[in-house]
């Protein structure tokens, strides 16, 4: 059975607006996929929606995971499923430690149904050194992981904790939105490191970016381009330069032609 994540005729309103218009998308298995598109297309919604956030209404199509469509699913459903989104916690938690957070994070991952959570949980020992690992490749201070969930945490301290966090839990799909925001070009370059650490032949990635420059560290397989709730264009990475050069508006005018 292949991994891919297959995205069909997705439509999805807020209120009585339409956002998603008919969204058509296959993620490949081993494959990174990137998203672009204007501002206001629907890109984020369309990441909001398959990680299961509650805001949007899903008025149509189906997005299939592992045999199984995930619209029908929990977040947490999903996430055991092996899908990660990148953005899932964004808030600010006091009182909670990155350490904390993650371990939690994974026991979650490891808990069975009908399991003592206490046979299925990561031993302690094992659990620091796959974080202090992790911390390693993405050029993290050990200190981090004393300091309380995203409090304080400048725009590329929250993405490096995204990616440790992916680092750790090992997902099989992962959707990353505008990971490129707020990066200095240093941080850029460590958490593509990490990203492309953690791909593998049975891993899809979806990333969502503005910049071609990303690109250059974080390399796709296939680039589509959104535009008013729907993919309007696939192509290879190629495609990511010709925006970049040329913009949308040539797309726009191709698509309302
Ligand atoms: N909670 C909301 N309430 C009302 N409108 C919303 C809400 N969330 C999104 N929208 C609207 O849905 C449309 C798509 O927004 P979305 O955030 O998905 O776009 P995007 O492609 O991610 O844009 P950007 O490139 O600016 O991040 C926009 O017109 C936006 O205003
Ligand atoms: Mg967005």
């Amino acid at each position: 059975m292949s991994n891919d994540l297959v995205i069909r005729d997705l439509r999805a309103n807020i209120g009585d607006k339409e956002i998603l218009k008919g969204v058509n998308l296959t993620v490949r298995q081993g494959t990174i996929h990137a998203i672009m598109g204007p501002n206001g297309s629907g890109k984020s919604t369309l990441s909001h929606i398959i990680a299961g956030h509650p805001s949007y209404e899903v008025t149509g199509g189906e997005i299939i995971y592992k045999g199984q469509n995930i619209l029908e699913l929990e977040p947490d459903e999903r996430s055991h499923l092996g899908l990660f989104l990148a953005f899932q916690y964004p808030v600010a938690v006091p009182g909670v430690t990155v350490a904390n957070f993650l371990r939690a994070a994974m026991n979650a991952h490891r808990a069975e149904e009908g399991r003592d959570p206490k046979e299925t949980a990561i031993p302690v020992a094992q659990f620091r050194k796959l974080m202090r690992e992790g911390m390693k490749v993405l050029e993290m201070d050990e200190g981090f992981a004393r300091r309380y969930l995203n409090e304080g945490f400048s725009g590329g301290e929250k993405k490096r904790l995204e990616i440790l966090q992916m680092t750790m839990l090992k997902p099989s799909m992962a959707v990353m939105d505008e990971t490129d925001s707020g990066l200095d070009i240093d941080a850029l370059k460590v958490v593509s490191q990490g990203v492309n650490a953690l791909m593998n032949p049975d891993m899809g990635v979806l990333v969502i970016t503005h910049y071609q420059r990303l690109l250059n560290y974080i390399k796709p397989n296939f680039v589509s381009v959104m535009m008013e709730g729907r993919i309007v264009r696939d192509g290879g990475p190629e495609l990511a330069l010709e925006l970049e050069e040329r913009g949308y508006d040539w797309i726009r005018e191709e698509v309302n032609a």
